[in-house]
């Protein structure tokens, strides 16, 4: 599904597993944000619903470095020798191979490096066609994490700063203890602008960005209030995530995967005690409870939108 919003320029809504993603095909072929790796296909299908082949891509803009956002990078670079700009904090994350403070090690995500030729600061301005996209700085979930703002046409492009009442997890494990801190700070910066829409880096188009704002100024402010609300938050989105990239995990072996894997018993040491197997039940069981994963012929499965 894609939308347009602007002369040349579309809304492509992806599910959880890959984000949005944005294509203008006008002189100049820009796509922001690809997607993740596995979904590679179907992400090249959507580009090209638009009017836009890959092979013509003259740049893709990263919001950030995370998997689930850069995806296609490496292969539609291949295919179109396109240029590629982040932030000059993921770029180093990517020119230094740093699979580690990308999160794709930590959390035992599938991604590729690929080459970046643009560094995308604080204040810049990127030009696509008419259009004027202001580049803003949102660490919190991203050390280099960009949200872009076009004030003429009143729209931000949030990346994982802001979904409709809630936003990408917070790791402080890799974005240090501050990261709640610079998140707050990011929604505070992007409250003082005047937008009409917001168009997310994952979930629907929002139509009320004060409200989409306000509550999740709200969730952070309970997060901080009682931070094992932060490392619920946390393991419910990683296991959902998991759940997605791997379409489905064998139930016997889930716990066994998560123990040896680098996140799942430092969250448990840092909000839950150590508790890790009544931690991993308790978040299993509401999840369960919730609809968000099921049970199919031995296998727990996440329902959302891959
Ligand atoms: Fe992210």
């Amino acid at each position: 599904m894609f939308e347009k919003i602007a002369d040349n320029f579309y809304f492509i809504q992806r599910g959880w597993l890959s984000g949005n993603h944005f294509v203008f095909n006008g002189a100049q072929k820009v796509l922001i944000d690809t997607g993740y790796k596995k979904d590679v296909d179907t992400t090249l299908r959507c580009i090209k619903k638009t009017g836009l082949d890959p092979a013509d891509v003259d740049l893709i803009i990263a919001t950030h470095s995370h998997c689930d956002h850069i995806g296609a990078n490496k292969s539609i670079q291949e295919l179109s020798g396109c240029e590629i700009g982040m932030h000059p904090i993921e770029r180093y994350f990517i020119d230094t191979k740093n699979d580690w403070y990308t999160w794709w090690r930590y959390y035992d995500q599938d991604a590729d490096f690929f080459t970046v030729s643009h560094s995308y600061e604080d204040g810049d301005t990127i030009p696509l066609g008419p259009l004027r996209l202001r580049v803003i700085h949102t660490p919190g979930h991203a050390a280099g994490q960009i949200s872009l703002y076009a004030p003429q046409q009143r729209f931000l492009i949030s990346a994982d700063a802001v979904w409709d009442g809630d936003f990408g997890v917070l790791t402080t494990r890799i974005e240090g203890s501050a990261s709640p801190f610079m998140q707050h700070d990011s929604l505070e910066k992007l409250s003082k602008l005047d937008i009409a829409v917001i168009y997310p880096g994952h979930g629907t188009i929002i139509t009320d960005p004060r409200n989409a704002l306000d509550r999740c100024r709200k969730r952070l402010e309970t997060f901080l209030k009682e931070p094992q609300r932060l490392g619920r938050d946390q393991m419910k989105k990683i296991i959902l995530y998991t759940l997605l990239a791997k379409s489905g995990f064998p139930e016997d072996t889930f716990f066994a995967y998560l123990s040896k894997s680098h996140w799942f018993s430092e969250v448990a040491d840092l909000y839950f005690q150590s508790r890790y197997r009544e931690t991993y039940e308790e978040i299993m069981a509401q999840l369960l409870d919730r609809r968000l994963v099921i049970r199919e012929q031995g296998r727990l499965m996440a329902t959302l939108k891959a």
